[in-house]
């Protein structure tokens, strides 16, 4: 038997069982973690002198040799990617090979690597996020003029900019970034020192191991620190909330490249074709994220069915959990890049979007507000008397006007102050926006003030994600530093 952990066993396992349980082919994720996570490991095993320089050398250059030899060198036909490594180490470093699994246990060892992987892949999720902010905004800037129907229910409900839409989902994509800052927090803590989950009788030292891995503290109690997969729900969570946010803009590019929006064109390199209908331009990549969604929804109810009602501490059901959380990270990241690519390359019909705005009386809200504002009727009268005019389509002359609200309030309009260039006015989808230059409103003024505002969050959010990445890469330094021996 070449299985370094089964002396308690007379016989190696039934095949059929050994792939059934393994999680090798998923721990291709976590790889350079474990091999960071016994050098830092053994680094502090020889600081605090419980294993020999010499020995820890040797460990450190069997690692070294494993990393070079890449995942494809372990034993695939292993439990996991620990025995895996650590099965080689031995081979390579004899005795000394022997020693690396002194007060570690696989318990606190995977949770670390989970840990050290996921936080790279949320470095890089923020990274592809503040990339597709940048391209809505910029956008954004080039529209703050470029007037579109606005939709509630999908009919058309008041003008807007194309701007204003799209400062709109930059704004979702901004508070997504925030949860993956917050989500980031709570998974940059080590568990490392934990051991299966009661921690050990020799004296090591966990904030050095935490330290030299670059995270920002401990989770302290060594029963939570293996026991727990919260950092993942959360991640997925946000990973989910963030696919709903790129399902919807996908399905509005989706929409608006239909002959009946007409609204948008996407780039040829962001569509697909029939195999039947020659003329067709499929909008795939976009309809995959739609799609894909809902995949993301299913690994988070994967991984909260996983962990409820699970008994502390660990049980071999969490290794479950770490498939939801790589498919998830890698749909949720494949997705940001498509839609950040098909987004900026989209060719958009601002004459298309401008004449939509003159369908479906778009500006009833506004002639309403205008009567309101002119003749000082409730709002409620002004909205029966456009309502009724609405009936028969956009009627646009004080006399049309003045016909209807003598059948509904026994009056003109006219008589009570409302006039034609007022009426103009509140009839004209440009000038509706105009005034609504409120906060947060669609006014130019207002939405250049918006992506002023939002190009400076994204530049401090550049920042801040530039100093936690050159934290980590800090502390890693260190470990990847060749090994020499003195
Ligand atoms: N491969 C396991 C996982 O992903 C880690 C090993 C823990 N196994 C154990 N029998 N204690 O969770």
């Amino acid at each position: 038997m070449n299985d370094i952990l089964r002396s308690r066993l007379t016989s190696g396992m039934d095949k059929d069982v050994a792939e059934f349980i393994s999680s090798i082919d998923v721990d291709r994720w976590i790889f350079e973690s474990d091999i960071f996570v016994n050098k830092a490991h053994v680094t502090m095993l020889c600081e605090q002198n419980i294993i020999s320089k010499e020995d820890c050398l040797s460990i450190l250059r069997a690692l070294d040799t494993i990393k070079k030899g890449g995942f494809a060198s372990l034993d695939a036909t292993l439990e996991d990617v620990h025995v895996a490594i650590e099965s080689k180490v031995i081979e390579l470093a004899g005795e000394a090979g022997s020693r690396m699994h002194t007060a570690i246990s696989r318990n606190d060892e995977v949770a670390t690597c989970i840990r050290i992987a996921l936080r790279e892949e949320l470095l890089e999720m923020m990274r592809e996020l503040i990339a597709l902010r940048k391209v809505l905004l910029n956008m954004a800037d080039k529209h703050t003029s470029t007037v579109m129907p606005g939709f509630t229910h999908l009919q058309h409900a008041q003008p807007t900019t194309f701007a204003h839409h799209l400062i709109a989902h930059a704004d979702a994509f901004k508070r997504d970034f925030n949860r993956a800052t917050d989500a980031y927090a709570r998974v940059n803590l080590c568990p490392l020192g934990a051991g299966a989950f009661a921690s050990t009788g020799f004296s090591i030292n966990r904030e050095r191991t935490a330290q030299l891995l670059g995270f920002e503290s401990l989770i302290e109690n060594s029963m939570d620190a293996v026991s727990t997969r919260d950092f993942a729900i959360e991640c997925i969570s946000a990973f989910a909330n963030t696919m709903v946010d790129l399902s919807r803009i996908a399905e509005e590019f989706i929409l608006w490249s239909t002959p009946e929006f007409d609204f948008i064109e996407l780039d040829d390199g962001y569509a697909s074709t029939s195999s039947i209908m020659p003329q067709k331009k499929n909008p795939d990549a976009l309809e995959l994220i739609r799609a894909r969604a809902s995949s993301v929804g299913g690994a988070l109810q994967s991984v909260l069915s996983i962990c409820k009602a699970l008994p502390y501490s660990y049980n071999r059901d969490l290794q479950e959990v770490t498939p939801h959380l790589i498919n998830a990270i890698s749909t949720l990241r494949s997705s940001l890049r498509i839609t950040t690519g098909a987004i900026d390359t989209a060719q958009i019909k601002s004459d298309r979007m401008a004449a939509a705005t003159h369908v479906g009386f778009i500006t009833a809200t506004e002639l309403a507000d205008t009567v309101v504002r002119e003749t000082n009727v409730p709002f409620r009268t002004a909205y029966q008397i456009v309502g009724t005019l609405a009936r028969s389509g956009q009627k646009t002359t004080l006399d049309e006007i003045d016909v209807v609200s003598k059948k509904v309030i026994g009056k003109k309009l006219s008589e009570l102050g409302l006039t034609q260039s007022s009426l103009d006015k509140a009839l004209d989808p440009e000038q509706n926006i105009q005034i609504r230059g409120i906060r947060g409103g669609p006014a130019p003024k207002e939405t250049i003030r918006m992506i002023k505002d939002r190009m400076k969050q994204i530049s401090s959010d550049m920042k801040s994600l530039d100093q936690k990445v050159g934290k980590i890469n800090a502390a890693l330094k260190q470990l990847n530093a060749p090994v020499r021996e003195k």
